[in-house]
């Protein structure tokens, strides 16, 4: 492999989870990000795998996991909204109904498919304060100083998807804000009854929402969790909505809300002053793509690794018959985890904000490239990845969301958007009502120095004045014969590279339904930890014997991502839509 940069350190990788949840997830005791360990998802069998079926529909559908939020997509489509409507729509649904993840306090990525076959991609990801530094997140000493990035306002982004779903709608949209946001300001004001599902979710943070008064009368019951059943009413973040709602963007990024979250960071130690918010800009880009046999995928560029990576890892495993070595079979697995560890160690350093750094896109994405790596996997043996050169792979937060929604004109998006951690940084500014993200803490503290979640990366994703951190957040799109094909993605930090990649390879390769796509048991290699991550289901005893043989190590996890998507049936011509079983709260629907 080309060493693309200096390597800053090349050492197994320990990856710290944040302090709030370490608790929850000692049980599981892994290193991998802690996107919903949800006690009610079941793990799957082959067996029942078999039996698992898509939801279908004929016309449009919507995908989400949040239930409602996913009924208010569905309702602006049969209302006669395109695409790009139901998105925004569900993007505002999603911050009130899923507030762990969906949000108005954070960033994310839009891919859109047109109807007349363009691909446009669009880019609201954070951006670092004007006044942040490359080392400010060390004390005097050089050292990094725990949580600084995480649970301070230090650590806070300006957000950007308020502005982001406002370019959406007004480039691509056929709808007024007032209609697509309506339906989130009253699930906002009037409340919504809390499934098992959500709370969950909530449990994950019910200790810290305790900390701060303004979180604590939201999200506890008079000062008690919240149980399944009980309604959850956020008149503040209505409030919000609406602000926003009258005044469009200009609401958020010029008036009170803003001036709330700049006087809350001034109050507690943040970097925030109204230049940060005037500044803000989303950036409308061309998207990646790459071909694995006679598909097209398209996915995201950098600022985010996820369109590169995935790339990648499809290149490697082109020529692979995979399919007819079968899911789950050794062969399978140790090619797609060599890809994926050869993927990895390419990612990190090379790339960053666009807007700052060169990304060597045509080189890590040509054929010569895959070829070579392709050369280096042994047919019998794992590669230790210290004998892989490159920059050690970040691992990254654990909770967002992704939806994907597609209309009856043929017109797709694809989002992904987050806060970074389950709840952001934990803090709401005064009485706006949402959560902020602590998005800050994706760049590199301190190259060579892991982050809290065990993150060592290095100059190309330094935090620099208004740039964007490096994201593995993919919505991705896939084409077949320039149709329409797939819709997916998913939360969860470097998985989600692996997760986007297989719900598209279990179909492409080993013939699944959409459903059986996303709920198989999944792999994740990174390059460093040297270890294949494996979701219980996958490896037969024999099959994890053989491949121990070769010299892998696996590490068990109950479960990561939650991938949201949808496929246009070729046969058929039928939507065939699912929700990740990981996420029971989450729904597919269409008519
Ligand atoms: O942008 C990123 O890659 C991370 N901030 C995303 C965090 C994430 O996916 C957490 N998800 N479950």
């Amino acid at each position: 492999m080309q060493k693309l940069r200096p390597r800053w350190l090349a050492a197994p990788l320990l990856l710290a989870m944040p302090l709030a949840w370490a608790a929850q997830t000692a049980a599981v005791q892994d290193n991998i990000p802690k996107q919903a360990l949800d006690a009610t998802a079941a793990p799957t069998t082959m067996a029942t795998l078999a039996t698992v079926r898509p939801v279908t529909a004929k016309h449009a559908m919507v995908v989400s996991d949040q239930h409602l939020a996913t009924e208010v997509g569905v309702d602006i489509l049969k209302q006669g909204g395109n695409a790009i409507d139901a998105a925004v729509a569900v993007g505002y649904a999603q911050a009130v109904v899923n507030p762990c993840c969906g949000n108005i306090g954070g960033g994310g990525f839009m891919l859109v498919h047109l109807a007349d076959g363009q691909n446009v991609f669009l880019d609201f990801r954070e951006k670092a304060p004007l006044k942040a530094s490359p080392t400010m997140y060390q004390d005097a000493s050089g050292n990094v100083v725990p949580g600084r990035s995480t649970g301070t306002y230090l650590g806070v982004g300006v957000p950007g998807t308020v502005m982001g779903l406002d370019a959406a709608l007004k480039k691509y949209g056929t709808m007024p804000l007032h209609k697509v946001i309506a339906p989130a300001i009253k699930l906002a004001r009037d409340g919504f009854v809390l499934q098992q599902g959500d709370i969950n979710v909530l449990n994950q943070r019910v200790k810290d929402f305790a900390r701060y008064p303004n979180v604590a009368a939201i999200f506890l019951n008079h000062g008690k969790p919240f149980v399944a059943g009980e309604r959850l009413r956020q008149p503040q973040l209505a409030h919000t909505l609406e602000l926003i709602d009258k005044g469009g963007e200009k609401a958020f990024y010029h008036g009170d809300i803003a001036r709330k979250v700049v006087a809350a960071s001034q109050a507690n130690g943040g970097l925030f002053t109204m230049q940060d918010f005037a500044d803000y800009t989303v950036q409308w880009d061309k998207p990646i793509s790459c071909g694995y046999r006679g598909y097209t995928v398209v996915s995201d560029p950098p600022p985010s690794s996820g369109g590169i990576t995935i790339c990648q890892i499809l290149q490697i495993l082109q020529p692979y018959p995979l399919g007819k070595w079968g899911y789950g079979s050794v062969k399978s697995i140790h090619y797609m985890a060599e890809a994926e560890r050869r993927a990895f160690a390419d990612r990190n350093t090379a790339l960053g904000d666009p807007a700052f750094v060169h990304n060597p896109i045509d080189q890590l994405l040509s054929q010569h490239h895959a070829d070579t790596l392709r050369a280096t996997i042994q047919p019998d043996k794992a590669t230790p990845s210290s004998e892989i050169k490159g920059d050690l792979g970040p691992v990254e937060g654990t909770n967002t969301t992704h939806y994907s929604v597609v209309d009856e004109h043929g017109n797709a998006v694809a989002v992904t958007y987050t806060i970074n951690y389950l709840f952001g940084v934990g803090q709401i500014a005064g009485d706006t009502g949402f959560f902020l993200n602590n998005e800050m803490d994706d760049f590199t503290s301190k190259p060579g120095v892991p982050n809290s979640f065990g993150l060592i990366q290095g100059k190309a994703n330094q935090i620099e004045p208004g740039k964007r951190p490096l994201s593995s957040m993919s919505p991705t799109i896939v084409l077949r014969d320039g149709k329409l094909f797939m819709v997916t993605g998913s939360p969860g930090g470097s998985t989600i590279i692996s997760t986007t990649m297989e719900s598209f390879i279990n179909v492409a390769a080993f013939g699944m339904n959409m459903q059986q796509a996303v709920d198989a048991p999944r792999l994740h290699q990174q390059w460093y930890p040297d270890m294949v991550f494996v979701e219980p289901g996958l490896l037969t005893t024999k099959t994890q014997s053989a491949l121990e043989a070769m010299g892998y190590k696996f590490k068990l996890v109950k479960s990561w991502g939650a991938d949201e998507a949808i496929l246009v049936n070729p046969h058929t011509g039928l939507l065939e839509g699912a929700n990740d079983r990981r996420r029971p709260a989450g729904l597919a629907a269409g008519f």
